[in-house]
């Protein structure tokens, strides 16, 4: 499978460094934000999901809409849907954008969070509900026959479904760093999301998935694909690189000091063990490997993806293929100034990473 890359959707010019206080969606800038990925040849834009933000369905059509070969990963928190209306809905996009859906499961990290939509369950509770879930979508993307289910969390009797997936399914995508997540993403999963992780942790994280994946019964060939998660700050020079990512760095903590961000000045340790854990990398210091770098995690209270890659276009391109070395196929980058980042990782960063890969796949076949 070739390494492919992934973005995140973003309805509106907000930005963390530039926030626009409550904005609303802007159906202009979320058409040339969706087209820029797709004219720049990202694969995939994930369209994230927050109890107190934009629906992904609607936003995930919209984007089928106006895209042509661009995918479109939804969160989906299994607590938000009933699994056969999840089902018809991820199909029913899936049509719409001639096999453009994949799914990508958040268990839920936080019981806070979780609780604003009425979700009590423990996490390792959610964990089995999210293992039955995708279980039953994958039944009733295949089953042509109406069937019943008895389980721990669901339970319907002749359900139909009448709106199959393109190429027979959708690709289903599990993200998280708990034991949980590793044994339910390896054993079911087509997909495993992880956070930039120095390479040595994204090495044991993969390995943790590879023998969940094993134990499960599932061949080499079929373990789940991984996708790692970076915020690169790039510019002409690594010395621009770091300048810029220390304007960065003083943004967000002021944003963060004036109550602009959407982490709190005085927010509690994060609960889910993806966000403690880069906390624990932040620290032991500012740098990992190549150009890691940590303080936009500690500034951020490791809200979602946070570790930035920071160097010249050839210092982040050597950074993601170390990654790719270890066995990450799909690899997610966004950066702090989401359109124009994107659009530079889309003219500096994907053409000369493919160039490289397609060089060494040119050699090993001549050798
Ligand atoms: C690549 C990736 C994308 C994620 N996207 C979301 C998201 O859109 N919304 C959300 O609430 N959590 C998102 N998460 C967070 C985790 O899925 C969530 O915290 C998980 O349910 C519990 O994490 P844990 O197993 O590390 O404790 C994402 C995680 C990863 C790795």
């Amino acid at each position: 499978m070739p390494t492919e890359f992934i973005s995140l959707t973003f309805p509106n010019a907000s930005t963390e460094i530039n926030p626009i206080p409550n904005a609303a969606i802007d159906p202009e800038y979320l058409v040339r934000y969706a087209r820029s990925l797709d004219d720049y040849g990202f694969n995939y834009t994930l369209v994230p999901y927050d109890s107190s933000s934009f629906d992904p369905f609607t936003v995930g059509a919209t984007i089928a809409a106006v895209t042509k070969n661009l995918k479109i990963i939804i969160a989906l928190r299994p607590n938000t849907l009933y699994p056969t209306v999840a089902a018809k809905a991820l199909a029913t996009l899936d049509q719409l954008s001639s096999g453009r859906a994949v799914v990508h499961f958040i268990a839920g990290g936080s019981d806070v969070e979780q609780a604003r939509e009425g979700d009590y369950l423990a996490k390792d509770q959610r964990y089995a509900r999210l293992e039955e879930y995708i279980r039953i979508l994958r039944r009733a993307w295949d089953s042509a026959d109406p069937f019943d289910w008895d389980g721990q969390y669901y339970q319907f009797k002749q359900f139909s479904n009448k709106v199959r997936p393109v190429n027979g399914t959708i690709p289903v995508s599990v993200g998280g760093s708990s034991d949980e997540a590793y044994r339910i993403g390896g054993s079911l999963a087509d997909i495993f999301g992880l956070w930039g992780e120095p390479l040595k942790e994204t090495k044991q994280q993969i390995d943790r998935i590879y023998a969940e994946a094993a134990k499960a019964g599932r061949a080499e060939n079929d373990r789940p694909r991984i996708w790692v998660t970076f915020r690169p700050i790039i510019a002409e020079t690594d010395e621009l690189a770091w300048a810029k990512a220390h304007r960065t760095l003083d943004t967000l903590n002021q944003a963060r000091a004036n109550g602009q961000s959407r982490v709190p000045a005085n927010a509690p340790p994060p609960q889910n063990v993806g966000s403690r854990r880069l906390l624990e990398i932040a620290a032991r210091g500012e740098v990992q490997d190549r150009a890691l770098w940590y303080p936009t995690v500690t500034a951020t209270n490791a809200r979602g993806a946070s570790t930035a890659l920071v160097g010249s276009p050839q210092t982040i391109n050597d950074s993601i293929l170390d990654y790719v070395d270890l066995g990450a196929e799909l690899i997610s980058i966004r950066g702090y100034d989401n359109l124009n980042d994107a659009i530079d990782y889309g003219r500096y960063v994907l053409p000369s990473v493919r160039k490289v890969l397609q060089e060494r796949e040119t050699s090993g076949k001549a050798l």
